[in-house]
């Protein structure tokens, strides 16, 4: 069979199968098979794909069809310029989760690394004393991406899963900043020692009743106990706003993503715990999706 048959023929065998972007998934299960970028397919649409890599995508496509995620079948992501492993014990990470490291980045950059000698060719070399606490790291994507950025500062990486911490480990090995980053097995704060100046965590947010309406893909293959919390979602993002000012330095932050729906709570409740200041930030879709609290 050739590339531009195959490419064919498997977009109309996804659409078929509900699959939302098929004609993509298609490029991306062929090249994955092919060991090739995507723009590549349409270079050589009359090479003919061997009897072992046609029984190949024939089962990727399969699991494909059964609505079993593309980045779970290929078995990595991108997440802010960085190659993540992923695979069933950890959630795929969400561009609404590289916002925050956007937004989060930018707050460093203003409070902690104004000055020019801060700058080195390889990222924000200054502040050798930051202190920042990844709250349930998954894959370690919010803490792999912004020890890249930030080489100085010293991360806290935690989740209860021991398997997804072993795939944290593991991608802050292949990204190169193991160093920069300690992994620890914990129920949010319980086994963390000292203070922080950053806490910065996407918890489990989503509501059973929201969760039933998630797409198959999530549903049936992402780790429930990475999506959903009690208390319609709030249970351990108040948790963690009613924990964070025992970890956190004088001036310290807390930013959680959150549903779009949470934060008129999350405010009211941190009324009550003493926070001095809290603001919400937007996502992509101008959502109310990320909750900051400053002690
Ligand atoms: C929404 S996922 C976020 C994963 C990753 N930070 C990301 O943004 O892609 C939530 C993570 O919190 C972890 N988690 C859930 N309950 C926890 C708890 N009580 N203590 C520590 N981690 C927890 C889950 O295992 C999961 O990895």
């Amino acid at each position: 069979m050739y590339v531009s048959e195959a490419l064919q023929s498997l977009t109309v065998y996804l659409g078929r199968h509900g699959i939302e972007h098929p004609s993509t998934d298609a490029e991306w299960l062929l090249s994955f098979v092919l060991d090739c970028k995507r723009l590549e397919l349409f270079l050589m649409p009359e090479r003919v794909l061997t009897a072992e890599q046609t029984e190949r995508l024939r089962a990727l496509s399969m699991r494909r069809a059964q609505r079993e995620p593309l980045q779970y079948i290929v078995g990595e992501v991108d997440f802010f310029g960085q190659k993540l492993t992923v695979d069933k014990c950890v959630l795929i990470p969400r561009p609404e989760t590289e916002e925050s490291v956007y937004q989060v980045r930018g707050y460093l950059e203003e409070n902690f690394f104004k000055e020019p000698s801060d700058l080195s060719d390889i990222g924000y070399e200054g502040q050798k004393s930051l202190k920042i606490l990844d709250l349930g790291t998954g894959s370690g994507a919010i803490a792999i991406a912004l020890s890249a950025l930030f080489p100085s500062v010293k991360f806290t990486a935690v989740d209860c899963s021991v398997e997804a911490l072993a795939v944290a480990e593991k991608n802050s090995i292949v990204n190169n900043v193991r160093e920069r980053i300690s992994f620890v097995q914990s129920d949010w704060f319980s086994n963390i020692k000292g203070t922080f100046d950053v806490i910065i965590s996407n918890p489990p947010y989503v509501s059973e009743e929201e969760y039933r309406s998630l797409q198959p893909e999530v549903r049936c293959f992402e780790p429930k106990s990475a999506l959903t919390a009690e208390d319609e979602g709030l249970a351990d993002l108040k948790y963690i706003l009613s924990k964070a000012p025992e970890y956190l330095k004088r001036d310290g932050l807390l930013v959680m993503e959150t549903g779009c729906t949470q934060h008129a709570a999350l405010r009211a409740y941190a009324k009550t715990l003493g926070y001095v200041k809290t603001q919400s930030t937007l996502d992509l879709s101008h959502r109310e999706r990320y909750f900051w609290a400053w002690v």
